[in-house]
């Protein structure tokens, strides 16, 4: 996609507009309701920088229903104000009449930061803009909206109802996060040079697994080196007895079906899909190392790549001409499985091209202060594989659709 697909803000006069922004203000947070990482809070800030003349909405959800961190979004409304230097208003409502009223009382410069947006249980079936148009969601709020921006790139790969419905019935585009993700993440896929190493690992093993299938299908990639999770359930589909507590917990997060998806994969791709020869145990935090052969170890959880599979891993990495990061390759969180992350991310800035995506593996680039060696750090995870994938992301395409029907009819 080039940037003549869609609109951005510099295609409407924003001047004294209501301004519906949807963002990804997704962040790690803890069981008190403090943000861990605010990255993908300051990303956000150029567009509202660009949007100084406008009434600006912002609409934003924190995690998904069930989890521990699905809560409201004050605290993202605090750290906005603090880094755009002036109020980011909190309204603890969606697109009832204290939303609908306090956004028609709104003055030229104003923000406010609307309620968790997945508080409202519809957002998040996945649906054609069409359907996702006719909801109270998008009727209720439309008619005191001027313009719509669609500035969350990291949920753009979700039909949801606020990445798509707006776009049917609103003047559309997208905002500055989102125009710097698609140019960046092109730049990386076109410009991309052999070979081409794709780093998968942290915890959504099915979408790890859709990305190696995809990259290694299509031809775009030399090699998938996993880490993390889908690399354990590789390995058991590889035939390796990875042990009770690793199967145990593969079967709580419900990818006990991708083993035998593993399976497949494993006999369709021989050689190019890269996996641990040897692996970290946590015993209680202290780190062990095992050559895969010596598992399984079954009370001991396999919580980061052994220092055999750095070594291996750092090499072809460093090799690359293209890498690609996502996900972290152990519990990150935890120092002694921190390790195989860190080693993978400074092997990574060797290569030509280097692009990293998702929450986890950012927030450790930006500890080791390698923020600025990496060619483009994506605010995204799934979506940034998915993109980089070559997948269509129904955002990104609402925005096209929606930029061909204003050209015809602005
Ligand atoms: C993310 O964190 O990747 C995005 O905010 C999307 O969140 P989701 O995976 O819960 O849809």
């Amino acid at each position: 996609m080039t940037a003549r697909d869609y609109l951005t803000i510099d295609d409407f006069d924003m001047e004294g507009k209501t301004v519906l922004v949807r963002v990804d203000l997704n962040v790690p947070m803890d069981p008190e309701d403090n943000i861990l990482d605010d990255m993908r809070i300051k990303s956000h800030i150029p567009t509202l920088r660009d949007l100084e003349d406008a009434r600006v909405v912002l609409l934003a959800h924190q995690s998904r229903a069930g989890k521990s961190d699905f809560t409201t979004m004050r605290p993202h409304a605090e750290r906005m104000s603090r880094y755009l230097g002036k109020e980011v208003e909190y309204v603890d409502d969606i697109f009832g009449s204290h939303a609908r009223s306090r956004i028609t009382s709104m003055k030229k410069g104003d923000v406010i930061l609307l309620e968790n947006v997945r508080f409202y249980a519809e957002e998040s079936l996945e649906r054609s803009s069409k359907a996702h148009s006719q909801t109270h969601m998008v009727k209720k709020l439309s008619p005191v909206i001027d313009i719509f921006l669609n500035d969350a790139f990291a949920v753009s790969h979700r039909s949801q109802l606020s990445i798509m419905g707006f776009t049917e019935v609103l003047p559309t585009g997208a905002g500055r996060v989102m125009e710097k993700e698609i140019s960046s993440l092109d730049r990386g896929i076109k410009g991309g040079e052999c070979p081409c190493v794709f780093v998968l690992g942290g915890a959504k093993v099915d979408d790890s697994l859709n990305v190696t299938d995809n990259v290694l299908s299509n031809g775009s990639v030399d090699r998938v080196l996993l880490t993390g999770v889908v690399a354990n359930v590789m390995l058991a589909a590889s035939g390796v007895n990875i042990g009770k507590a690793n199967m145990d917990f593969i079967e709580s997060q419900g990818y006990l079906d991708q083993i035998e998806r593993g399976r497949k994969l494993l006999d369709k791709f021989d050689g190019k899909i890269g996996l641990p020869i040897d692996v970290a145990l946590n015993d209680d935090g202290k780190r062990i190392e095992v050559q895969v052969e010596e598992l399984p170890s079954d009370q001991l959880p396999i919580n980061d790549i052994g220092l055999e599979t750095i070594v291996a891993y750092s090499k072809e990495i460093r090799n690359a001409k293209t890498v690609v990061l996502n996900g972290p390759a152990g519990l990150s969180e935890l120092d002694p499985f921190a390790l195989g992350t860190h080693e993978i991310i400074k092997a990574a800035v060797h290569s030509e091209y280097s692009i990293a995506g998702g929450g986890h593996i950012s927030a450790e680039i930006r500890n080791l202060g390698y923020e600025d060696r990496f060619s483009h750090l994506s605010t995204g995870g799934g979506a940034c594989i998915d993109y980089l994938a070559g997948m269509v992301l129904p955002g990104i395409e609402a925005l096209r659709t929606a930029a061909a029907r204003y050209r015809n009819n602005p």
